[in-house]
């Protein structure tokens, strides 16, 4: 890829060199998560993801709870490492994940659900091209306040 600073990788192997300082659980679990987790299919993947430059796994991105017979995966995306997040490596990792969906899996659409006060993934998933399609509204707290969780689709000739 032309810029290696804003530029990640999916890898689909295990993450077991990845050092989780404590105190930092959830990131852990989350990695923990990922190295358990069942080897890729089309049902469910998960990949690393690796900054191309130091080949350093800064997050996840995957696609789960597909329904082969409506051509629909649910996405996922976490930049675990901070200093990897507002450098375009979200927008990367959820462009390429949604290409391997629909190239390899065969999916028609790819949806997600995302809590309406999170800018970073709204702006990220705008970019790659999903639109906003629904809300369950004050569904989800967080500090105090409930937010509405926002549902975005992708169809395939929408991915950009
Ligand atoms: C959401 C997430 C994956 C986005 O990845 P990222 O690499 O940080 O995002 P990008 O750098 O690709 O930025 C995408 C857009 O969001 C914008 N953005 C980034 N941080 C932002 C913020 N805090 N507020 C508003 N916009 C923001 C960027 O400006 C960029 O738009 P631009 O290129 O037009 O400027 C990442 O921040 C993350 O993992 N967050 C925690 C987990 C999470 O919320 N996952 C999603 C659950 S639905």
């Amino acid at each position: 890829m032309a810029d290696s600073r804003r530029s990640a990788g999916l890898r689909g192997t295990c993450a077991s060199t990845v050092r989780t300082p404590s105190g930092r659980c959830r990131k852990a679990k989350f990695v923990a998560e990922y190295q358990d987790r069942p080897v890729p299919s089309y049902d469910s993947c998960t990949f690393g993801i690796e900054t191309v430059d130091e080949g350093r796994l800064i997050g996840l991105v995957g696609l789960g709870d597909t329904q082969h017979d409506i051509g629909t995966s649910e996405l996922t995306v976490y930049i675990g490492e901070t200093d990897g997040r507002g450098r375009g490596f979200g927008t990367e990792a959820v462009r390429l994940m949604c290409r391997y969906g629909f190239d390899r899996m065969g999916l028609r659409r790819i949806q997600l659900w995302v809590a309406d006060g999170n800018a970073a993934a709204i702006a990220c998933y705008l970019k790659a091209g999903f639109v906003e399609e629904g809300r369950a509204r004050r569904t989800f707290r967080s500090g105090g306040v409930w937010h509405d969780m926002v549902l975005m689709g992708l169809l395939e000739d929408e991915l950009r």
